[in-house]
């Protein structure tokens, strides 16, 4: 256990901001700090860092707290751990009570994997220093490869002997268990017994975002070997290839401070670039990039450049690989090396900065890269050509940004030679289909505007519904800013993306309704203003508003532990992401409200009728008050028969 005073000497001096810092981009804005959450996947940044307060907070996903919570929430640590991950950033010395034989056992099954996996990385850079095979077969091919020994060092480069069980020997007689060794995959256990998987290989561990060993790959150094070239662990508790990046640990400084990050294939690459100065870079590690690491990426930097070898015949199949780093809105750019140059051979004949200048000179925006490389190839075959330009607007169509989107429509035109309405229509073509697929009505062209139900007849108006305003105005304050769908006026039109807010205030404005609490009404006014001068709004305006009213509200409402509408939870649907959760709940909530008014009109249409006969009301009044009974009735029917209100998927 860690003692008292060191526990309160760690959280006096991790102060929010820097702990957060080291894993995401902070800007500051006003007294705090915001962000893109780490947490969650999103575009605006809605994680707040309060400096003052010493605490963290995200709008979107609703994820809090101090800078230890952080830690654990972000490395998956238990609370020790994470104290004692914070002590080691700020060199405070822990002092620990003893452990009884009880806490020993409770120490979780991850905290065993990474300490087996840390035996495993200093046994194998002893090897490669002191054992006498390891520095005439392992230390000496690394000095020919030309790595420096402060570059050995730094990445904690290692060598396994290449003798069947000489790891796994050792490591039960230092007490490590055959479990864990055999769980990090260090240890194969079989029928013919228990070997080591990495033999006669040097060995590159693979480090986790905090500086933890988290798996490794083994590198054969005889050539005339049938076995792979390289053997890696194998996916575990702590290792799972698909999120990980090489490298990412020694990078992610360098990335954010250069707000760029250059992605190659190959672990020697990131050490040979490393060596000559050039320390934002990170290997996939030869598979085809994943969602995850493309968003781990993201957290650091939006701006990615992709090194090729100068003659890979890889990067046409990649090609569609980079679609989905586009969908995930980065910017991304290709650098082709010369021929017969790969990423590492290329450090060694630079200096950082020759080579820095080449990549400033040469590296290539990506649409325009792929669509040059393509249309090289197919300059006078016209089916090709064909395969081509769709091939392009594919690429294009998933980039999350108009503008950006106008800008290679625009480029893509020119080098192509073909118009910009025909590349437009493509286009809006694809991205109408991708997200038709989503919907589950389709949504007509002459809709001037998708309303969620049926519009509340104009002679109801007067009603005051309080719940119902207080709940809009929350779920404005949440995701004001969030995507509901995205709208087509024509078909040459650029597709456009409609926000919660936006959405929202079309409802409440297209039937004329109007709310009766005068401090809702103020906030909708101001996000009125905003959206009309196409501008998005940070909660943060409300709850720092100089009207006290409207900040206590602000606070209340985002403070409050539920975030699922009340409303919502009735229909008792299973809710899978924040996304999905909203394009639910808006549309429900307009929803609700509208029928909420138009109930009390209908009780309220009610009452007048009884009191006809008591009162002397002309037939035509009489008529009138009928109709419109008849009215909201039917309306409300439309509405309980989910019919004619879209719910977004
Ligand atoms: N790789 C792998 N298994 C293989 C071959 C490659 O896991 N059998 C992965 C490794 O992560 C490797 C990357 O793909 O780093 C790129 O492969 P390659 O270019 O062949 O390796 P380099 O790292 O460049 O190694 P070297 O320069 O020593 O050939
Ligand atoms: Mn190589």
């Amino acid at each position: 256990m860690i003692d008292h005073n060191t526990i309160q000497k760690i959280i006096d001096t991790a102060e929010i901001t820097e702990v957060v810092q080291d894993y995401i981009n902070l800007k500051k804005r006003g007294v705090n700090y915001l962000g893109l959450c780490p947490f969650h996947n999103e575009k605006t940044p809605s994680f707040t860092v309060s400096p003052a307060k010493g605490i963290y907070k995200c709008f979107g996903c609703g994820k809090g707290g101090n800078s230890v919570n952080f830690i654990m929430e972000h490395e998956h640590l238990g609370y020790p751990e994470a104290l004692k991950y914070l002590a080691k950033k700020y060199n405070i010395e822990v002092v620990e009570k003893e452990l009884t034989a009880e806490e020993i056992q409770q120490q979780n099954e991850r905290d065993s994997l990474l300490v087996v996996t840390k035996y495993a990385n200093t046994y194998f850079q002893e090897k490669l220093h002191k054992n006498n095979d390891g520095r005439a077969i392992g230390l000496s091919y690394f000095k020919e490869r030309g790595f420096r020994d402060d570059t050995i060092n730094k990445f904690e480069l290692g060598y396994s002997l290449d003798v069947k069980d000489a790891f796994t020997t050792a490591a039960k007689e230092n007490g490590y268990k055959i479990d864990f060794l055999e769980k990090t995959g260090l240890t194969i256990v079989n029928e013919n017994g228990k070997y080591d998987r990495f033999r006669g290989r040097v060995m590159f561990p693979i480090h986790g975002l905090s500086g933890n060993v988290i798996g490794f790959g083994g590198r054969i150094l005889k050539k005339d070997v049938k076995a792979a070239k390289y053997v890696n662990s194998p996916e575990s508790d702590i290792y799972h290839k698909s999120r990980v990046l090489y490298g990412m640990f020694h990078a992610k400084k360098s990335i954010t401070q250069l707000d760029k990050c250059y992605l190659v294939e190959g672990y020697t690459d990131v050490i040979s670039m490393h060596q000559s100065g050039i320390e934002n870079v990170v290997a996939s590690s030869g598979t085809s990039l994943t969602v995850d690491q493309i968003r781990l990426i993201k957290r650091f930097t939006p701006n990615v450049t992709i090194i090729y070898d100068g003659d890979a015949a890889g990067i046409k199949a990649s090609l569609r690989g980079i679609d989905l780093v586009l969908e995930q809105g980065l910017n991304v750019r290709v650098l082709l090396l010369p021929e017969g140059e790969d990423p590492d051979s290329f450090a060694k004949s630079k200096s950082s900065s020759e080579y820095i200048d080449f990549i400033e000179k040469n590296e290539e925006d990506f649409i325009t890269f792929k669509t040059r490389l393509l249309f090289n190839e197919s300059k006078n075959n016209p089916v090709k050509k064909a395969n081509l330009i769709s091939d392009i607007v594919r690429s294009i169509a998933v980039i999350p940004e108009t503008i950006i989107r106008t800008v290679y429509i625009k480029e893509c035109s020119t080098i192509l030679g073909i118009s910009e309405k025909i590349l437009y229509g493509e286009i809006n073509k694809i991205r109408r289909k991708n997200f038709e697929k989503d919907y589950k009505r389709n949504i007509s062209p002459e809709d001037n505007f998708i309303s969620a139900s049926p519009p509340v007849p104009s002679f109801v108006d007067d009603i005051y519904s309080e719940a119902q305003e207080k709940e809009i105005i929350r779920l404005l304050l949440l995701y004001s800013d969030k995507v509901l769908y995205t709208y087509q006026e024509d078909k040459y039109d650029e597709p456009r993306d409609v926000t919660v807010a936006e959405y929202t205030i079309g409802e409440i404005l297209n039937d004329d309704l109007e709310f009766k609490n005068l401090v809702y009404k103020q906030i909708f006014q101001e996000y009125l203003n905003v959206v009309n001068s196409g501008e998005s709004l940070d909660n943060k305006h409300f709850i720092y508003h100089q009207d006290p009213k409207i900040s206590k509200l602000a606070a209340d409402l985002l403070s409050s532990s539920y975030t699922l509408s009340k409303i919502f939870e009735k229909g008792g649907a299973h809710v899978a992401t924040e996304d999905m959760k909203i394009k639910q709940m808006v549309p429900e909530t307009i929803i609700a409200y509208k029928r909420k008014i138009l109930e009390i009109a209908q009780s309220d249409a009610k009452e007048k009728l009884k009191e006809v006969d008591d009162k002397k009301i002309s037939n035509d009044e009489v008529n009138k008050l009928q109709k419109e009974f008849m009215q909201i009735t039917s309306v409300i029917n439309d509405i309980s028969k989910e019919r004619g209100w879209v719910v977004f998927k």
